[in-house]
């Protein structure tokens, strides 16, 4: 029996086409600004993102730590939502890197308020107070179950940060699953960012790669960073064709995706396992096993042995499922009915 990995997106292999267009991507050095298929990468990220600038890097974390070196002095203050990737899956980097405050605000789905920022944020010099610098808005949000930013929202916080001088960077490692939701150009979302990290290895289907756009003069020190950071490859259009590729192929499929898990959150509820379809917005699915008394740790075994993989959510007692590039609908048939009968039968253990 082979296992359906539902674990995550970044689990997903990359397609022949994929593959093609890796080998065949004219190469140079791209430290010395020499790899054609890089330079076309970045300018494409930036007419599609409505930004000025773009810098290629091996991953979404290295993007985003490179957006708080660029923009943020040792000992500012930067706010975001409290569960964000930055502020807890990125081993302290604000703190270690870029010598930063992290601030956390309780959000709904992820999401905060021009508000919230607007309560907290230290504006002027202060003799006690961090300076503020930055709102950081993850879009989509992954441990919220990679929830979109509502439009309006975004437009709040864009204003109420404008106003007061703050810089906003987007974590969008999932921003074109965001767009591709709410059926607007990705540069609706990202057009008014100081910065931006997208990241080709989730939905996308790369196996590595992402990168940094933003504003040309918040850039300007990014590349002497990347290379602080060890991130300036040689080849790396290897890589860059790998994205151009998927920005070309696998942006509007992830509709599929988000459909897919849909169908099954909503097979799952409708067997009365605890997933609540109204909050799938993307391709998270999660499974929230607190109040049945079952470990989590025994289902996702059990899970497993039924032939489908779970990984554990951010929440204690919560399953997460995430549909991807390699699952199909076929796929999603199956592993509900593997889901199902191994939770039945977990109960009765
Ligand atoms: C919202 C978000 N930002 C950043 C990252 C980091 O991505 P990478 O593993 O490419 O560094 C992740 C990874 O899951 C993520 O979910």
């Amino acid at each position: 029996m082979t296992s359906i990995d539902l674990r995550s997106d970044v689990m997903t292999l990359p397609t022949q086409g994929m593959l093609r267009a890796m080998t065949n991507a004219p190469l140079g050095d791209e430290q010395e600004r020499e790899d054609p298929t890089v330079l076309r990468l970045e300018e494409e990220l930036v007419e599609l993102l409505g930004q000025e600038a773009a810098v290629f890097v091996p991953s979404a974390t290295m993007a985003n730590q490179l957006a708080l070196l660029c923009q943020v002095q040792r000992g500012q203050e930067i706010l975001g939502e409290q569960h964000s990737h930055m502020f807890r899956y990125e081993a302290g980097g604000p703190a270690f890197l870029a010598g930063a405050v992290v601030t956390g605000l309780n959000g709904d789905a992820g999401v905060f308020t021009g508000d919230d920022v607007r309560r907290i944020a230290q504006v002027r010099d202060s003799e006690h107070r961090p300076r503020t610098a930055m709102a950081v808005v993850e879009d989509t949000h992954n441990v919220s179950g990679a929830r979109v930013w509502p439009l309006g929202a975004l437009d709040e916080l864009y204003d109420t940060c404008a106003e007061l001088g703050l810089a906003v960077h987007i974590d969008g490692a999932r921003v074109f699953n965001a767009a591709v939701a709410q059926r607007v150009p990705v540069a609706r979302i990202t057009g008014r960012a100081q910065t931006v990290a997208v990241c080709f290895s989730k939905g996308l289907g790369c196996p590595a790669g992402a990168a940094l756009v933003g504003r040309a003069d918040v850039l300007a020190p990014a590349r002497r960073l990347r290379q602080m950071l060890g991130g300036s490859l040689r080849q790396a259009g290897v890589l860059a064709g790998a994205a151009r590729y998927a920005l070309a192929h696998h942006v509007d499929r992830l509709a599929t995706d988000h459909a897919l898990a849909r169908e099954f959150a909503d097979r799952l509820a409708e067997a009365d396992l605890p997933v609540d379809p109204g909050t799938v917005e993307t391709n998270f699915v999660f499974m929230d096993l607190s109040a049945t008394g079952l470990s989590r740790d025994a289902a996702r075994e059990r899970l497993a042995q039924e032939g489908v993989l779970w990984s554990n959510a951010h929440h204690p007692g919560v399953l997460r499922a995430v549909t991807h590039l390699n699952i199909g609908a076929a796929d999603i048939a199956t592993a509900a009915d593997r889901t199902i009968r191994a939770i039945r039968a977990a109960r009765e253990d």
